[in-house]
């Protein structure tokens, strides 16, 4: 499906990736994992197109990526580091652009972006615009953009970076079941991310991939270790009479683990989802508000909508290149 072959890019005299050789296989989600740094989003630009290789080879479904860049990429999903989003657009306006730009056929268009917004569940902020939805939503929004087509290899370059414990499950689960259908490659550089996730890890370091197996052998390595991690969910009585009978074990320390931050943070938000009902601010609103920004005289509700107005304001212009970036790249 994939193959990466003595893969090379220098930054001046800095490697970034060095000799990087690897194969994909159909049907299976891989991992990139690795420190920052590690040239994981390098990686990433090659194989879609975005950069161009200072040495070696990268062939895609027979397709060799410098010699047939189109039909390379035409296999390809991508969902960058910052997803490349317009800001004015709404999300079924984005999603008509982006088609439009891949070159599906107009009758096709239609059905393919209902499909998409389906698969990421988006409908319900079809006609929100992208400035004003979470950072989850938009992550959607660049994931949607990169299902469009139904490409057979998915690049996700850390598509859970910055979403909250229940945006991680949800994109977790969401990865998952595209991993059934689709080649998935994804980068993190947080272990239980990776392992929970990908059928195949690859650990790159320095630009060098320094292993590639299943997360079970990788688990492996660890074999020899003195450390084990036993849980014991239940009762509180039960959970102490566990504790009192292995502590008659010679030798061995007993640590206590608090109960999982993960677990408690769903427990309180469990009944809190952002839903499409929540009043979305007017263009206009936002213009009146910006206006009155210096009053010291605001109430204290309005100061934090003020806020809000100039944040959004602030991130336009921050997004500005990156919008025009994407223009061309798209
Ligand atoms: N345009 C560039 N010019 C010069 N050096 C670069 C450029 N882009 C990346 N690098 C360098 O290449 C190396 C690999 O960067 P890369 O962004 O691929 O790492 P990464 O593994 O994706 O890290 P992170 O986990 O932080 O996203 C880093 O040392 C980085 O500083
Ligand atoms: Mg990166």
């Amino acid at each position: 499906m994939i193959e990466v072959k003595d893969l090379v890019k220098r930054y001046g005299k800095h490697v970034a990736v060095d000799h990087l050789s690897f194969r994909v296989k159909k049907g299976q989600i891989y991992g990139f994992l690795g420190p920052n740094g590690a040239g994981k989003t390098t990686t990433m630009n090659m194989l879609t197109g975005y950069l161009a290789a200072s040495e070696g080879q990268i062939v895609i479904n027979g397709h060799d990526v410098s010699e047939e860049p189109m039909e390379a990429r035409r296999c390809i999903g991508y969902l960058p580091e910052i997803p490349p989003l317009y800001l004015d657009m709404t999300p079924l306006e984005y999603l008509e652009f982006a088609a439009e730009l891949k070159g599906i056929s107009k009758d096709k268009r239609g059905a393919e972006i209902d499909k998409v917004m389906g698969q990421t569940q988006i409908r319900e902020m079809q006609d929100r615009l992208i400035r004003h939805l979470s950072k989850g939503y938009r992550q959607r929004v660049g994931l949607a953009q990169a299902l469009l087509g139904d490409p057979e290899v998915l690049i996700l370059d850390e598509p859970m970076v910055g979403l909250d414990p229940k945006q991680i499950i949800e994109i977790r689960e969401l990865i998952r079941s595209l991993g059934k259908k689709h080649t998935v490659i994804l980068s993190s550089h947080i272990l239980s991310e990776i392992t929970s996730i990908c059928d195949h890890v690859m650990i790159i370091s320095h630009g060098k991939l320094v292993a590639s197996d299943t997360p079970e052998n990788l688990g492996h390595y660890m074999k020899n270790s003195d450390m084990m991690e036993l849980q014991i969910r239940g009762s509180r009585e039960a959970c102490e009479k566990a504790r009192e009978l292995l502590k008659k074990v010679k030798g061995l320390e007993i640590k206590t683990a608090a109960a999982s931050l993960e677990d408690v943070f769903l427990e309180l938000t469990s009944g809190d989802p952002e839903t499409a009902e929540t009043e979305e601010t007017e263009e206009t609103e936002e213009t009146e508000m910006e206006e009155t920004e210096t009053e010291e005289t605001a109430a204290e509700e309005t100061t934090a909508e003020v806020a809000t107005a100039g944040g959004a304001a602030a991130e336009e212009n921050k997004n500005g290149e990156e919008e025009e970036w994407n223009a061309g790249d798209l």
